[in-house]
């Protein structure tokens, strides 16, 4: 199989796994399928899809630079667009269904409960990233432009963070999470992110980290 054709079927396997919670959830409204407890089962499965989207979305880089395989990370802007779509439908249902529209309850919200202020900080740390990812914005930024979009770290580590602080009892998921997203900053690290050159010779650290920059940014689409 080409590289083109692999990157097409599985920019298909995308769409189809990315898709199909949306389409559950819909279905479930519309069917009355969603259980005895409806608003929660939408937030659950909008929260936790938003939150495992992030992390493929921060697995790509590596995924990268472990094969060598260049192409994938054209996965790498429709899975963070993915995650932030199902990050926003989350708050919206919050909004929606919590807040009931009401901008001074948010506010209060946002305040008084330590998970939602910084799962309100993942989804705005998110809202550049999602507006700067089109192709102009991709021009216009040059090398800032993957400056920036290391900010779905930051994005990634608050969202484990929201999780982990409104779990009441069992937090071994909100552990997994974390400790699945401590590797993948371990990974992401030039240091550790391809065997070290031999002396004298080779990529330094700071060149391959320029490299998964240029790469991000002229390969993506
Ligand atoms: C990147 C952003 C975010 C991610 C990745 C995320 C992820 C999650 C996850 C994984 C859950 C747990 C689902 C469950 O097991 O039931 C959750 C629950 C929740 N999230 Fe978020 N969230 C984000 C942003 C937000 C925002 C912006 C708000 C509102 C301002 C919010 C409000 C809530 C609420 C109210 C719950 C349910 C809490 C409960 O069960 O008591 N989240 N979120």
């Amino acid at each position: 199989m080409t590289a083109q054709r692999a990157v097409l079927a599985l920019k298909l396997a995308l769409w189809v796994g990315a898709l199909a919670p949306g389409i559950r959830l819909v279905h479930g409204v519309l069917t009355g399928g969603l259980g005895a407890n409806p608003i929660e089962m939408l937030t659950h499965w909008t929260g936790m899809t938003a939150l495992v989207l992030l992390m493929i979305t921060l697995s790509i880089t590596p995924l990268r630079r472990i094969t060598g395989w260049n192409p994938i990370i054209r996965l790498r802007r429709p899975v963070g667009l993915f995650a932030f779509f199902y990050a926003l439908a989350h708050f919206g249902i919050w909004f929606v269904f919590d807040m009931v529209f009401n901008v001074r309850w948010m506010l209060d919200d946002i305040a008084e409960r330590r998970f939602i202020t910084v799962g309100m900080a993942a989804l705005l740390v998110l809202v550049p990233l999602a507006v700067t990812s089109t192709r102009g914005w991709i021009r216009r930024l040059g090398k800032r432009w993957g400056k920036l979009h290391r900010g779905v770290y930051v994005a990634a580590t608050l969202g484990v963070v929201h999780y982990y602080w409104l779990v009441k009892a069992d937090v071994r998921l909100p552990l997994a999470f974390a400790a699945g997203l401590a590797v993948l900053l371990v990974a992401r690290h030039p240091r550790f992110a391809a065997p070290r050159p031999a002396p004298g010779g080779g990529r330094s650290a700071a060149q391959r980290e320029e490299d998964d920059v240029d790469a991000e940014r002229v390969r993506i689409g």
